[in-house]
């Protein structure tokens, strides 16, 4: 458990991570971009860990999105193997994990990923689903769009098969159709790496979601950054087209 864990009067429910700046960290260091997402991958575990201290109860992370199949194939692979790496480490992070009962769901296409990353990620699912202190969602081989468009073709189906008609299609009919169906919105979408986008990211969920921008690149975020998101968040006044 980290030590002086500052306390808050608001906490967001629900933080995104848009983990990005790897690449250019590398570059400016003259490493290989894999060796940025190396780096990457420590920072969010350490974060993850520490947003669990604070009492974060939900938090997701966008690690590979659906466009990110357009990098060279060596960095893909990286990537693919980082992950893996991550799952394996299951026994021990399966120690963090009960400490702070985090359960791990991964969101985002199952298809196209590798059979043996595949049965690492339910694995860790199935060890972690019983968790109820928070949730950690990782977004992975995620697209906003795709989502959307799986649950369309979901609600279709079940009018064309009787089930429900046009007419008791509502928004709560997307929410309950998407992959994070019972979660809350994120309340703030953390974007480091002086972007100013989304990159197909919760497009649905974020329709109200704060947002916080900084040119700190991914492996160089620390805790200070989230203490910083938190004290900004305090002084947010979210309307919600109220007054
Ligand atoms: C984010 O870092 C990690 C992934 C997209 C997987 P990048 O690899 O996009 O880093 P930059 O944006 O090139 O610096
Ligand atoms: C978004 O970062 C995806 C992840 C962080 C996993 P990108 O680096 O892929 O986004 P763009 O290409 O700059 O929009
Ligand atoms: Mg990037």
């Amino acid at each position: 458990m980290s030590d002086n864990i500052p306390q808050f009067e608001v906490l967001p429910q629900h933080i995104g991570f848009i983990m990005d700046g790897n690449g250019r960290w590398a570059k400016e260091r003259g490493l290989e971009r894999s060796a940025g997402h190396k780096e990457g991958a420590k920072v969010f575990r350490r974060i993850g860990e520490y947003c669990a201290d604070v009492g974060i109860k939900y938090l997701t992370f966008y690690a590979f999105s659906t466009e990110n199949w357009n990098r060279p194939k060596k960095e893909v692979l990286a990537l693919m193997n980082l992950f893996k790496e991550y799952l394996r480490e299951g026994d021990t992070r399966t120690g963090e994990n009960t400490i702070r009962q985090m359960r791990l769901r991964f969101i985002g296409e199952r298809e196209g990923l590798p059979k043996d990353l595949l049965k690492l990620i339910e694995k860790a699912e199935r060890e972690t689903a019983h968790y109820e202190k928070m949730t950690v969602n990782i977004a992975l081989n995620y697209g906003g769009r795709a989502e959307i468009t799986h649950a369309v073709k979901d609600i279709a189906q079940m009018v064309k098969d009787g089930k429900m008609d046009v007419s008791d299609i509502t928004e709560q009919t997307i929410c309950d159709n998407i992959y994070t169906a019972g979660q809350p919105d994120p309340d703030i979408i953390v974007r480091p790496s002086g972007e100013y986008r989304l990159s197909n990211f919760l497009p649905w969920q974020s329709a109200y979601s704060e947002f916080w921008f900084s040119n700190v690149l991914w492996p160089d975020f620390t805790e200070e950054h989230v203490n910083e998101i938190l004290r900004d968040y305090q002084k947010r006044n979210r309307r919600f087209g109220g007054v």
